[in-house]
């Protein structure tokens, strides 16, 4: 019998700790799959005393010889890539044997990035903050149909090229940003070097290998990456990443149908975070948001940047939880919340003085009161527990509140970054 398709996504505004479970769950299946974002990403895995971030290839990469997929809804920088790609190999990881890239992924150019900095520039203080990595103007040129797949470079790949600079660099003229002499040229070095490393990999027809596995019976895991607030449709917009970063984007992303899709995990912090601009109705600009980014070291993976931080939003998670069809939730970070004497959740939010439940429209401009239940905190070192029998019984109070909040079941719980410091619920 046909195999379903796994999803394990974030329901915040990202690093939510995807791959740090995608790791623990990568046992469980037979391939693992990245279906959108880029080197946006960073995802953190941590054991035996190493600790890993993946930008472009997926968490399943270390566990034990499972395929991973590098799927259609991907945008590819070849040049990060192939940092990221040798540092691996020199690490020791087979990564030639297991990883298979789509021909269909669309390809970041040097003056992608460009593009990111210099439209990013000209936003002014209207700032997404993004990561710089040159997403946008990729997804951009994806849609409007100019963009470049890695499946091109069979296919008089030259030629596609110098049309794609030249509309980049017009462009970027208009924008008062063309590259000073010679740097264009060293990018461009850079990167048609990493893209002949990179097609020393299996470039494949993804859609048919994975719907192939599938009828073979085999099983698929799918990680996401960023969160659902970053969705471009239904996140916080315009402060949002370029893709689809919900459960439908694993459809489009890798060619499965949404009929194949099986169990949905969403995964959140305990807390909330976001890095870049835009609104976060829960965000804490005192000490107890300092605290909270101190003990979760909440700085980005990628880009080093300070993380906003503050309680948890019940009435975003909610909304993700509906968007996504999420069917288990997975708890981070539990252990950062240890010394709190207090913990909020936010489980309605105040409008113009009238409560509601529904993530707004114009979460952008409107002004919204967080509407809070303060629950106690468990002062406890969770960081050492081995099952959830040694819970504190605040901790489980705190679980069972959520899992009544948010109507599904709460059935892993990370106290800690190390793949051990993971409980999985009854
Ligand atoms: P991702 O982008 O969703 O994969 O998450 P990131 O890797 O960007 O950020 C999560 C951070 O939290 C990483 O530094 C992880 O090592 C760390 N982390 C993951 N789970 C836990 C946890 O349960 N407790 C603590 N303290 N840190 C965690
Ligand atoms: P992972 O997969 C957190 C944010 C950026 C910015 C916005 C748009 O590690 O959870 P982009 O470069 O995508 O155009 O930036 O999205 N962002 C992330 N925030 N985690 C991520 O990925 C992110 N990827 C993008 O900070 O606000
Ligand atoms: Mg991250």
């Amino acid at each position: 019998m046909a195999m379903k398709v796994d999803v394990l996504l974030g329901l915040q505004w990202g690093d939510e700790g995807k791959g740090k479970v995608v790791d623990v769950l990568t046992p469980r299946y037979d391939v693992v799959a990245r279906f959108q974002g880029g080197p946006n990403a960073g995802h953190t895995l941590e054991f035996e005393g190493k600790k890993y971030v993946l930008r472009s290839i997926p968490s399943g990469i270390f566990q034990h010889g499972q395929i991973n997929v590098i799927g259609n809804g991907v945008v590819l920088d070849p040049v990060l890539f192939a940092e990221e790609a040798q540092a691996l190999e020199k690490s020791g990881v087979n990564l030639r044997s297991v990883l298979k890239i789509s021909k269909k992924v669309h390809l970041i150019l040097p003056t992608h990035r460009l593009l990111d900095a210099a439209l990013e520039r000209a936003k002014g203080g209207a700032k997404i903050g993004t990561t710089g990595k040159g997403i946008g103007p990729t997804y951009t040129d994806k849609v409007s149909r100019n963009g470049l797949r890695l499946g091109d470079l069979f296919h008089n790949f030259e030629a596609k090229y110098k049309a794609a600079r030249d509309r980049h660099l017009n462009r970027l003229k208009s924008l008062d940003a063309l590259p000073e002499e010679g740097v264009l040229a060293e990018l461009e070095a850079n990167w048609i070097n990493a893209l002949d490393y990179i097609k020393s990999f299996d470039i494949v027809d993804s859609e048919y290998l994975i719907n192939g596995y599938l009828n073979q019976g085999k099983s698929v895991l799918c990680e996401g990456a960023q969160g659902t607030l970053l969705d471009v449709d239904f996140g916080s917009y315009p402060f949002v990443t370029s893709s689809n970063t919900i459960t439908a984007g694993a459809c489009s992303g890798l060619g499965v149908a949404p009929n194949r899709i099986g169990e949905v995990y969403g995964i959140f912090k305990a807390y909330c975070t976001r890095v870049g601009s835009g609104p976060f109705p829960t965000e804490l600009h005192d000490e107890t948001g300092k605290k909270i980014r101190d003990l979760g070291h909440e700085y980005g993976a990628v880009t080093g940047r300070e993380r906003r931080c503050g309680w948890i939003d019940l009435v975003a998670l909610r909304y993700a939880i509906m968007i996504n069809g999420v069917t288990q939730l997975i708890m981070m970070k539990s252990d950062v919340l240890d010394s709190f004497a207090t913990i909020k959740a936010c489980t309605a939010y105040k409008i113009d003085g009238e409560e509601t439940d529904l993530f707004p429209f114009d979460i952008d401009s409107v002004n919204i009161e967080p509407v809070y239940t303060e629950l106690p905190g468990w002062q406890t070192d969770l960081t050492k527990m081995k099952s959830e029998e040694e819970f504190p019984e605040k901790f489980s109070a705190y679980i069972r509140f959520l899992e009544e909040q948010l109507h599904t079941p709460i059935t892993i719980v990370s106290i800690g970054p190390d793949r051990c410091q993971t409980i999985v619920r009854k």
